[in-house]
């Protein structure tokens, strides 16, 4: 049975890529920080450290693709988007090293090298250094990623929930395309099947603006909080005080300038088929029951 290395099994995107290929037959290893026991793939997959260091061959050796999810939201004290792209640099490094066939990497919808934000640079950077490492790749760009243990939407709702106001950044006409979990595992995993080394957007089949977006999750969990517009600064003044509280990073300046640039879109047709607002409404009891903290997740663990 083929191996397959997969960033991230115990995490978001990269449980579902996981899943799939276990549903194909393919035997799963996962490289992440921290190994995760009670997890319902813990059992189903090998596990390996996620360091950016001399074990990476060893960790990568045997497999077939290596599907990369490793990315970091924002910067925070030793954890910078230069170190992401130098760390990301290695793992394609070792993957060529360690005899893997093929990498299937996951970009980010519309990134450019000369971006002022600088998720999106460094998306960007990464994607070169793919393309010039000589690997068999696909490039995987996904626009925003709904599901079950979703990060931004799960906080609209829970702020929705709790709050008699919602103040959308600007005037909510920016654009997002929204594509499910599953879709865009499905469409890693269609690339790794591929012998072409093609750059794939990963995105929904509902366009909507952000106004929009925010209705249909206030809708979809009963909120009666007042939608309202205001300054970005107002937003992330909120948000700001709200992260205190939360101990958490809640949104960044960057995040709400790459959303009102309407980065979150797709020019392609769309390859997901998951319907946002079926989702939404499949998923209302639980969507924004709880905070989901990227701190927690993502940083107040081992590097
Ligand atoms: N979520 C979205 O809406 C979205 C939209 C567009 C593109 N993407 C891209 O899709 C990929 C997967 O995103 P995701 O949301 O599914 O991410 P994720 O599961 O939270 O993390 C993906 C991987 O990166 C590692 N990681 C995350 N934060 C880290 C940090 N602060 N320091 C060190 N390692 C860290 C995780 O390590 P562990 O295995 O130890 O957890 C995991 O292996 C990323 O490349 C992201 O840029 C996501």
């Amino acid at each position: 049975m083929p191996l397959d290395v997969v960033t991230g099994a115990f995490s978001y995107t990269g449980r579902h890529i996981a899943e799939a290929l276990l549903e194909r037959g393919r035997r799963v290893r996962t490289l992440t920080r921290q190994p995760h026991p009670g997890h319902p793939l813990a059992d189903l997959v090998e596990t390996a450290p996620l360091r950016f260091d001399e074990r990476l061959v060893e960790s990568l050796r045997g497999a077939d693709i290596l599907y990369n999810t490793y990315w970091v939201r924002f910067e925070r004290g030793p954890v910078t988007f230069a170190r992401a792209v130098a760390n990301s640099a290695a793992l394609f490094r070792a993957a060529r090293e360690a005899g893997v066939r093929r990498v299937v990497h996951v970009s980010v919808s519309n990134p450019r090298e000369d971006s002022p934000l600088p998720y999106f640079r460094g998306k960007a950077q990464v994607e070169r250094v793919l393309r010039e490492s000589g690997l068999s790749h696909a490039i995987v760009r996904p626009t925003l990623v709904f599901g079950p243990d979703d990060l931004l939407v799960n906080n609209i709702a829970w702020i929705l929930r709790r709050f008699p106001v919602f103040l959308v950044p600007g005037d909510g006409s920016y654009e997002v395309q929204p594509v499910s979990v599953r879709d865009t595992a499905r469409v890693c995993v269609e690339a790794g099947a591929r012998e072409d080394n093609p750059m794939i957007d990963a995105a929904g089949p509902d366009r909507l603006t952000f106004e929009e977006l925010v209705r249909l999750i206030a809708r979809a969990v009963g909120s009666k909080a007042r939608i309202v517009h205001g300054p970005p600064r107002a937003a992330l003044a909120l948000t700001g005080a709200a992260g205190l509280c939360l101990r958490d990073v809640v949104l960044t300046r960057d995040e709400v300038s790459g959303l009102m640039a309407s980065l979150l879109v797709s020019a392609s047709p769309a390859l997901g088929r998951d319907r946002f607002d079926e989702w939404l409404r499949a998923h209302a009891d639980e969507l924004g029951r709880r905070y989901v903290s990227e701190l927690q997740r993502n940083f107040r663990r081992p590097a």
